[in-house]
Order: C-alpha cells, then sequence, then structure tokens
C-alpha cells in the first residue's frame, strides 16, 4: 500500500535512524493527548514538521539531524494551550512556549547548542530573535505551513459540515 504524506517519514530509513529514541519516548508519545491546531495533536504535528523541515535541510542545505531532531521537540511544551490561560493566569503563550518546550526537551534528551537555538527560537518573527541557523529557519518556515495547513482543514471542515449534515432530498 502506498502510504499516505503524513505517514511517509515512516518509510525513511535515514530519518527514522536519527530520531528513533524521540518517537520512543514516552514523553514524546505523551504529546498525543494535547492538540495543537484543527484536529491535530501535538505529537502529530511536531512529526510533521519535524520531517518537512528535514526535508527542506535534505534539499536546501543546513543540518538536517538537528532539524528533525529539535522539530520533533519544538513544541514539547506539555500542556492544552487552549485552557493554559484560564488555568494559569499565562496569557502568552505564543510567546512563552518555546522556553517551556526548551525546559522539558533538555530534560529527557541531550541537546546540541544549534538544537536548543531552533526550539527557542521557532516563534519568530513573534518572537524578535531568529533563528541562527539554516536548520533553524527550515524548522520555523515549516512549523508556519504545518499550523496554516492544519487550521485550513479545520475550517474547511467547519464549513462542510452543515451541507454533508443535510438530508438528501429525492
Ligand atoms: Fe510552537
Ligand atoms: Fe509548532
Amino acid at each position: 500500500m502506498e502510504p499516505s504524506a503524513a505517514s511517509e517519514y515512516v518509510n525513511d530509513q535515514e530519518y527514522m535512524e536519527c530520531v528513533k529514541d524521540i518517537l520512543e519516548h514516552p514523553v514524546f508519545q505523551s504529546m498525543d493527548q494535547y492538540i495543537q491546531h484543527g484536529t491535530t495533536t501535538c505529537k502529530d504535528h511536531c512529526i510533521q514538521v519535524s520531517y518537512l523541515g528535514y526535508q527542506f535541510c535534505k534539499r536546501f542545505g543546513g543540518n538536517w539531524r538537528s532539524a528533525a531532531r529539535a522539530g520533533l521537540l519544538h513544541d514539547l511544551f506539555l500542556y492544552d494551550w487552549h485552557t493554559h490561560a484560564r488555568e494559569t493566569g499565562n496569557h502568552f503563550h505564543g510567546f512563552t512556549h518555546p522556553r517551556a518546550a526548551l525546559v522539558n526537551a533538555e530534560k529527557y534528551f541531550v541537546l546540541s547548542q544549534e538544537e536548543k537555538d531552533i526550539i527557542l527560537r521557532h516563534m519568530w518573527p513573534l518572537t524578535p530573535v531568529p533563528p541562527s541557523t539554516r536548520a533553524g529557519f527550515a524548522i520555523t518556515c515549516a512549523d508556519k505551513a504545518w499550523s496554516t495547513v492544519e487550521t485550513v482543514e479545520r475550517i474547511v471542515h467547519w464549513l462542510a459540515f452543515p451541507f454533508m449534515a443535510q438530508p438528501v432530498r429525492r
């Protein structure tokens, strides 16, 4: 069977060897309980961002290992951001979650300086300091691209649902 675009990464041996330890780690798996955008979980979002960033680096240059690994960890903030502000009073998730993700990532994984930089600066230009490497820009762009796709998919679903729910007239 042909793999779908969303699970294409599984058949990429080089990618899988590079990120296997993270993919199998319970803390990474735990992101499956949090929704990121639309119906996409943080875990699936991070996988897609990681793989697209890795592909960008393979094609245009940049450290693909750093992109692949930091991409998986870039949103490891480990809470539901939809209820976070109400529960904690922190209304600045967009600005603060890269630091939260880095703190969590450092707790469970050994990170290179470049990987730390990618996680911390992935929200640029919302946060003021841009990534300092090509791999960092690859992940920043991949994150924007997938966030847009996930959000648009949700909007299309909302718009289509009333029509799909109409009974068929004969
Ligand atoms: Fe993020
Ligand atoms: Fe993200």
